[in-house]
């Protein structure tokens, strides 16, 4: 029987100014593997990877992977193909780093190599996005690189920029647990227009820069006043790492998604050291983390 084997990138969504529009991938893989059952009625799951206790007590039938799979086998008027699904998460849930986005990306991409007229990028952006409800986690993840995207009423607009070789990423988990539901919460219902003025101002020049290598930039260009002025209340010391980044030579440093993950973009020279340091703050306030040095995917959701 067929063994097909995708892997989906982590996300970085917003980057600083860009909020529910922005996001980037980034080298760090969901691994999700489909074994045809042709008698099944029902997809089946074995997990591995973070998470796996928890995703194993949870109703299948809920599981975004299979839901995705149909939504897709619906789409081309084919019958549903049952079967077996492992998904091994290497990805942190729940921190900010398109975790679920992948689950989402990583079914559609399994049934789309089982259909007999495969579903363009354009079209699968459609169907993940209105399962995730924005796209600066799912274009990303389908597309790589950075994406700027906006869902329209039945179309997601989506542009891919390179993300230049240089820029390198010095990431930082901390066990906080942030829900994206509440993370949306604390943002406020209005912002003063001087502010919002700033952030088309910041979004357009981090969009700029990185097609103009101008990395310098960054260090404006990711500063935000929409969310993570809001967020960072949610997550202990975020202030402190940022500071720590800049110190160790980083262009600038933002949360990644609705957090907890904390993102710095550093050159080559200083990723390490950076990632480093982030992870010590937390590490002396007591808080268990894990670092990352990542650069971007370039290629998305990707058969393997
Ligand atoms: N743009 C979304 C948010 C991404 O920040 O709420 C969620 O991962």
């Amino acid at each position: 029987m067929e063994r097909i084997r995708v892997q989906v990138p982590a996300t970085s969504a917003n980057c600083g100014p860009g909020f529910d529009c922005l996001g980037l991938a980034l080298n760090l893989y969901n691994i999700f593997t489909f074994e045809a059952e042709p008698k099944s009625n029902r997809f089946t799951y074995t997990f591995t990877g973070f998470g796996a206790d928890l995703l194993e007590k949870e109703d299948p039938k809920t599981n975004l992977i299979g839901i995705a799979m149909e939504q897709v086998f619906a789409k081309a008027q084919e019958p549903i193909q049952y079967g077996h699904i492992t998904s091994d998460t290497l990805i942190p849930p729940s921190r900010g780093l398109g975790s679920s986005s992948t689950a989402i990306v990583g079914g559609l991409l399994l049934a789309n190599e089982l259909i007999s007229k495969p579903l363009t990028k354009e079209e699968l952006l459609v169907i993940a996005n209105r399962m995730e409800g924005h796209p600066d986690n799912v274009a990303p993840a389908i597309y790589g690189n950075l994406c700027c995207a906006t869902g329209l009423k039945d179309r997601v607009l989506n542009t891919v920029i390179p993300v230049p070789e240089t820029l390198h990423f010095a990431v930082v988990v901390p066990e906080v647990l942030v829900s994206t539901e509440y993370a949306r919460s604390v943002l406020p219902n209005h912002v003063p227009f001087k502010e919002a003025v700033q952030n088309v101002s910041h979004a357009s020049l981090f969009v700029t820069s990185l097609i103009t290598k101008q990395l310098n930039n960054l260090t404006v260009a990711l500063e935000d006043n929409l969310h993570v002025p809001y967020r960072k209340t949610l997550i202990p010391h975020c202030d402190e790492v940022f500071t720590v980044a800049k110190e160790k030579g980083a262009y600038g440093a933002t949360i990644s998604g609705s957090g907890s993950t904390l993102i710095a973009y550093a050159d080559k020279a200083h990723v390490e050291a950076v990632a480093a340091a982030m992870g010590q703050v937390f590490t002396d306030h007591g808080i268990a983390n894990k670092t990352y040095t990542l650069e971007a995917d370039t290629v998305g959701a990707s058969r393997v």
